[in-house]
């Protein structure tokens, strides 16, 4: 029997493979985040960690637990920038993610993103919930038109590849941009390019020293000021000050933003930016699909903990 610290409250039934599997869960009753001495405390007595992506399992952390029996991080979530993947090999302990199971879920929130920030819904939802709605006008609310744009994807990924089927059905042109030609119709090399000819934009790439700030003010000028900028990856792929600037002097048309450079802060110029969607990092909230990613979590751990190699191994 293993002993595996879980980090914070999983949705109902996540733990069941551990549970089942009999071994030794070790939590918090009142769900509160572990701060960083308390994470190095804890992870000195455990053969598993399942963490979240609030968690940072820095190199202090991996080094308390290499020192212990550590051997597997589980993270619930398919991005694991809050994870020093580098520093856990370095110990010989294994990540793993969670791939594949919150595709679509993610890619349904960026297409709500898409669609609400175009026709402007949160400008209007909050007009009407404040009253101040004073009846139909041909002039108001009036935002650009999702069916027929064209749709650059930058990460071409499972989530960027499920967000360009439903731009099929909305009949959009897609084009999109990854480092290494996809070979499949639409790959651009041309990432400015891309930005600059687009009509909405959508984020589908990790969070990596080479993404962020990858749409800086630089690239927002390049983009059309009818554009429309999704943001589901990781929030720092954006620089949050340089998108909240473009918004409120009208050089980009709008923006659904459902994750930021330093949650849950958000920046107070994007707060009160025009024509802006603003989500609580809710991509992959579904009932289902969040048990599904704390099950492929605890597979991992398992797997490990059995001496095998998940398939959701993470490679430094
Ligand atoms: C992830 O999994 O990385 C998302 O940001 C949360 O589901």
């Amino acid at each position: 029997m293993a002993r595996v610290l879980v980090t914070r409250r999983l949705p109902t039934g996540g733990l069941d493979p551990l549970i089942e599997a009999g071994h030794e869960i070790v939590t918090r009753d009142d769900d509160t985040p572990f701060s960083k001495t308390e994470l190095i405390d804890a992870v000195r007595d455990v053969d598993a960690i399942v963490c979240l992506l609030t968690d940072r399992i820095d190199a202090d952390v991996l080094a308390a637990g290499a020192a212990g029996r550590l051997k597997v991080v589980a993270n619930v979530a398919v991005g694991y920038d809050n994870v020093d993947v580098a520093s856990a090999t370095g110990h010989g302990i294994v990540v793993t993610n969670t791939p594949g199971v919150l595709d679509e879920t993610t890619a349904d929130l960026a297409f709500l993103l898409i669609l609400a920030a175009a026709r402007l819904a949160s400008d209007g939802e909050r007009d009407l919930r404040a009253g101040v709605w004073d009846g139909w006008e041909i002039t108001e609310y009036l935002g650009v038109d999702v069916h027929g744009a064209t749709l650059g994807i930058v990460g071409f990924g499972r989530i960027g590849r499920a967000v360009a089927r439903r731009a099929a059905g909305f009949g959009m042109a897609v084009v999109h941009h990854t480092r290494n030609d996809t070979g499949i119709a639409g790959w651009t090399a041309d990432l400015d390019g891309m930005l600059a000819s687009s009509d909405v934009v959508s984020l589908h790439t990790p969070l990596t020293d080479e993404t962020r700030h990858l749409v800086d003010a630089r690239r927002l000028a390049l983009m059309k000021p009818t554009a429309v900028l999704v943001n589901t990856a990781r929030g720092p792929v954006v620089d949050e000050a340089a998108l909240a600037e473009a918004l409120h002097a009208g050089r980009l048309f709008a923006a659904g933003i459902d994750v930021y450079e330093r949650e849950p802060e958000v920046h107070p110029r994007l707060l009160t930016a025009p024509r802006t969607v603003l989500l609580p990092h809710l991509g992959s909230a579904s009932v289902a699909t969040r048990v599904r990613m704390a099950h492929l979590a605890c597979a991992g751990a398992l797997a490990v903990l059995a001496g095998e190699t998940p398939p959701n191994l993470v490679h430094a």
